[in-house]
């Protein structure tokens, strides 16, 4: 089903084939230690496995308690250390692990985002490939072909991705849309700013709630694609794009146009704070992958219990229906984990169809694996299948969730973000994102 992208895939993402060839031509990169562990002692110390991601606020915490419940039950003798670090879209924890890694004093287990994010640490020889693990455990074939592309390296599989989500989604709160007057969601970038405009007129609410820093960021690769389109939008992360142009101009335009119906007092919440906002009734729009999903309808205490249809909806982020603008969570096995056996124990889970099962309703998250259990993905999660699955969906990787765009180039762009948050000059948002194109492109 999901093979039948291969052909085309391989131009929309950024770990795969056009960042590898282009590094493989330019012959000027010497991976140390990429055979698999180097001269690296490998512990056979099953006795814990000290896992690291960033899942510890309401929603996310939750699939990764279910995926360690079903981890312990399976592993008796091994004690699982939660070693997530607060901060949404990994903020805080991301810093956190990069000094770990310089101090090699690496996690047994680490998150890390399939494609150009996981590259960089493939590159620096941070992390082992899995090949023997993937062959052992029949997991090559479970997986669909462009995925497998985005998380490998000169033939070499380096982590076990265990979801998709979709970043390109529009939550909305039907009751506020009423009030305003507005019909439904909209379709294109035109229309979401006139509804914007008109919540602001007609109500007293949030036009658009937005959070801390990266969830601007995260707007911005959302308002690109719906401008830009999904072709424009890939083209946007191959060596050599052109930043300067008028369509980028536009997109930065609306970009700062959007920005202005946001709520100042949010920006100290992540993203939680901003998503609740919509259900709660006291937002109109909030622009925020589908994690948020996983928040909205958990339960108590950690989820708010919400309906969708009724407290919340979801559309496209606007010009955007048709593409997925895709990312996937993966666990990797970093060279000289302490516990190693412990971490290809946590690896076995998280590359299971039982834990993935598990922990994907809860997250608000699609299984990575291909032979999922479709009934379990109800609500939101059978549209989100069904869109995935479907061979006429385009696909686009996700700029700020580490697809297209490496660590350094990721950084140079929340930097531009967040002088543009001072400055609200779109003129000079471009220049700069134009600069990091042609630093940071590989
Ligand atoms: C993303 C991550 C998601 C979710 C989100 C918000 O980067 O892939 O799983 O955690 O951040 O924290």
């Amino acid at each position: 089903m999901l093979g039948s992208r291969v052909r085309t895939h391989r131009v929309r993402g950024r770990g795969g084939l056009t960042a590898m060839t282009a590094v493989a031509l330019g012959g000027a990169l010497v991976l140390a230690g990429c055979g698999g562990g180097g001269g690296d002692k490998k512990s056979s110390d099953k006795s814990k496995v000290e896992v690291f991601s960033w899942w510890t606020g309401p929603g996310e915490a939750d699939g990764l308690a279910a995926m360690k419940a079903d981890f312990e039950k399976n592993n008796p003798g091994t004690t699982f250390e939660n070693a997530a670090i607060a901060g949404g879209s990994g903020t805080q924890a991301k810093a956190v692990l990069a000094s770990r890694l310089q101090n090699r004093k690496p996690p047994d287990s680490f998150q890390g985002h399939a494609g150009a994010e996981l590259l960089d640490y493939i590159k620096a020889g941070q992390i082992e490939p899995l090949n023997s693990f993937y062959d052992d455990n029949g997991m090559t074939k479970v997986y669909p072909k462009q995925l497998l592309d985005q998380i490998s390296y000169q033939g070499k599989i380096y982590s076990v991705p265990v979801n998709i989500h979709r970043s390109n989604m529009l939550w909305y709160s039907p009751a506020v849309l009423k009030a305003a007057g507005i019909a439904g969601p909209p379709k294109t970038v035109a229309e979401f700013v006139a509804d914007l405009k008109q919540v602001q007129a007609k109500t007293k609410k949030v036009p658009l709630s937005l959070g801390a820093q990266w969830t601007a960021d995260h707007l911005l690769e959302s308002v690109l694609l719906g401008d830009l389109g999904a072709d424009g939008y890939n083209a946007l992360w191959k060596p050599g794009a052109d930043w300067s142009g008028p369509q980028v101009t536009k997109a930065l335009g609306d970009f700062a146009e959007i920005m202005k119906y946001t709520s100042v007092e949010a920006a100290s919440t992540d993203w939680q704070g901003a998503s609740k906002a919509v259900v709660d009734g006291k937002a109109a729009f909030n622009i925020m992958g589908d994690w948020a999903y996983g928040y909205f309808i958990g339960s108590a205490p950690n989820g708010l219990g919400k309906k969708l249809g009724t407290d919340f909806n979801y559309a496209a982020s606007p010009g955007t229906d048709g593409t997925y603008l895709w990312l996937s969570d993966s666990f990797t096995l970093p060279k000289g984990a302490p516990h190693r056996a412990g971490a290809l124990a946590w690896l076995k889970e998280a590359g299971s169809k039982q834990g993935q099962d598990l922990f994907n309703p809860k997250k608000g998250s699609i299984p990575a694996r291909t032979d999922a259990d479709k009934s379990l993905y109800t609500g939101y999660l059978s549209y989100a299948l069904q869109q995935w699955t479907n061979p006429s969906t385009k696909l686009a990787g996700s700029m700020w969730h580490g697809v297209v765009a490496n660590n350094k180039w990721h950084t140079d762009i929340d930097t531009a973000v967040g002088l543009f948050l001072q400055s609200k000059d779109a003129a000079k948002l471009q220049k700069a994102l134009a600069d990091a194109a042609k630093n940071d492109a590989q």
